[in-house]
């Protein structure tokens, strides 16, 4: 009796994975890109992803070395791009392989917008005129080079700088730069309103970020994704009583413009509030882990720190007995400490960029897409492509973004803040954010592991763009220079070549 019973259940299991094998075989079109890791079908991929995670689609590179491949999900199919001259192709196609069915998933998953508000912002969703288009425009307004960022950027700036002030002498690295750009961010964002002074939203933050992907799938939120509802809810009740205390008056024009355009449409106050949650997602999780990582990269190679000081010393202007910091100089003439923090974007990055495939398109006129798929751009394939980077790509090589007359990487491959359509609007704040946190530590202070050891003991998964590293490091910040510092820009609006869209578009001005 029992033989008979495991030989039903040994035939169910193999009459299942046949008919499984035979499904996979006959809904693949041959013109799609080759399917992989396709053992167990259609589950294979899905215990590879949780198992590898951010390693994952460098080693599926690794091995089967193909320019694009496909994964068989249950019920939907991956398609991962390797090959770096198919990214412009893509990223081209900016209706047929959209960004909108993906954002309109996030607005009603992620930030649970309502259905009176999911019925404005998802309408139209490919269309110029749609919300999510023109919500990208809005955002993008206070963050694009020029007067609005200068006094963006500025304000932060000189958050940061009066924070150093008060700097404790010992601090967990990680989490004390974090801090300070978190504070330092939201503070001139949404001005002294800023929902982000309370603990209980900063701590409802780390939960609504822990539970980012959980809540995206979609799968069982209430049970799987309590806590980061819990949290969801904190922060937007946060921000409504900020609107409601006219925390707008004072904020920065990126702030008012992510408020005033969905109103303006008649989205309810609510689901503005949901948004702006959602949103502080992308205004600090990756610049807090790109800052340790610019600081980590800068203070532990005793040839780069000193060189870097070196630079930034240079932007150094006094008056009365004071000390003027030019920004504008530490972003257009500090080479190595600008190639520091950009090699650290590459090293760490573990982002990548995602499209809908809205209709069934032949990209390259070669890869058939299915209508319903989705398409992704992994950074960590492309930051560790020997093609674009050399034979060192496995290094942390901190002079490789220096021009010498040309820097000699493919700038395409460089994908830490994304591309196309979704190229990251806050990458001009972001950078000179860093950038002048770096300098202004560079000059007043040493830093120095207790442990006398910069061990991170690798890297810990993460829902940001960005890994985040396993310990933190206890380190002494020693004060090397007490006298009054003041940030300013000799030279307004100007923008750096962080992307090969803006390398691009600097080439086209001169
Ligand atoms: C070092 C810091 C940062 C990094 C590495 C980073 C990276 C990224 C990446 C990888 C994307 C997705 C790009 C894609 O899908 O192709 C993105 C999108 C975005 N980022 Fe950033 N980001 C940073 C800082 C910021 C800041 C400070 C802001 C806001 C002030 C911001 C606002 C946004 C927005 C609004 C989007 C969505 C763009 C769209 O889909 O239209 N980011 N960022």
């Amino acid at each position: 009796m029992m033989n008979f019973d495991l030989a039903v259940a040994v035939a169910g299991v193999v009459g299942t994975y046949a008919f499984l094998r035979a499904w996979l075989h006959f809904t693949q079109d041959t013109r799609e890109p080759p399917p992989v890791e396709d053992s167990i079908p259609f589950l294979s991929p899905v215990i590879a992803m949780a198992s590898k995670g951010a390693k994952f689609h460098q080693q599926m590179k690794d091995k089967y070395k193909l320019p694009i491949y496909t994964l068989r999900l249950p019920g939907s199919r991956l398609y991962v791009i390797n090959d770096t001259a198919l990214i412009p192709v893509l990223q081209r196609q900016v209706r047929t392989l959209s960004i909108s069915p993906i954002m309109v998933r996030v607005f009603s998953h992620f930030m649970g917008v309502s259905q009176p508000g999911l019925a404005i912002m998802g309408r139209d969703p490919v269309q110029d005129h749609g919300f999510v288009h023109q919500i990208t425009i809005e955002t993008s307004k206070g963050l694009a080079p020029g007067p609005n960022l200068d006094d963006l950027n500025a304000k932060a700036v000189n958050i940061l700088n009066a924070s150093l002030e008060h700097a404790p002498t010992k601090v967990q690295m990680f989490e004390w730069a974090s801090h300070e750009i978190m504070m330092a961010t939201t503070n001139a964002v949404y001005g002294p309103r800023n929902p982000f002074k309370d603990p209980a939203v900063r701590a409802a933050y780390y939960k609504l970020e822990g539970g980012l992907i959980t809540l995206i799938t979609g799968f069982l939120p209430s049970l799987l994704a309590k806590e980061a509802l819990k949290a969801r809810r904190v922060i937007s009740e946060a921000f409504l009583k900020y609107y409601a205390e006219g925390g707008l008056e004072e904020a920065s024009v990126y702030a008012r413009n992510r408020y005033q355009y969905p109103s303006s449409l008649g989205v309810p106050l609510e689901d503005v509030a949901k948004m702006e949650t959602g949103g502080s997602i992308g205004l600090i999780s990756n610049t807090m882990p790109a800052t340790f990582w610019t600081l980590y990269h800068t203070f532990s190679n005793p040839t780069v720190l000193e060189d870097c000081r070196e630079e930034v010393k240079k932007a150094i202007r006094e008056k009365d007995g004071e000390s003027y910091l030019d920004l504008a100089y530490i972003k257009s003439s500090c080479p190595l400490l600008v190639s520091t923090m950009q090699e650290s974007f590459r090293v760490h990055s573990v982002g990548m960029s995602a499209r809908a495939v809205v209709e069934d398109h032949f990209l390259d006129g070669k890869y058939l897409l299915k209508k319903g798929s989705t398409v992704l751009i992994p950074s960590t394939v492309q930051h560790s492509s020997p093609t674009a980077w050399g034979q060192n790509v496995d290094e942390f090589n901190p002079r490789r973004f220096i021009k010498e007359p040309k820097a000699k990487h493919n700038p395409v491959a460089f994908r830490a803040f994304g591309g196309g359509a979704t190229l990251c609007p806050g990458r001009h704040f972001a950078s000179t954010e860093i950038l002048a946190f770096a300098s202004i530590i560079l000059l007043r202070f040493d830093i120095k592991p207790v442990a006398d050891s910069w061990d991170t003991d690798l890297y810990k998964e993460t829902n940001a763009a960005f890994r985040i590293p396993k310990h933190d490091i206890d380190v002494e910040l020693n004060l090397r220079d007490s006298r009054k510092w003041h940030m300013f820009f000799s030279e307004p609006g100007k923008p750096m070549e962080i992307s090969s869209e803006d390398i691009r578009s600097a080439a086209e001005k001169a």
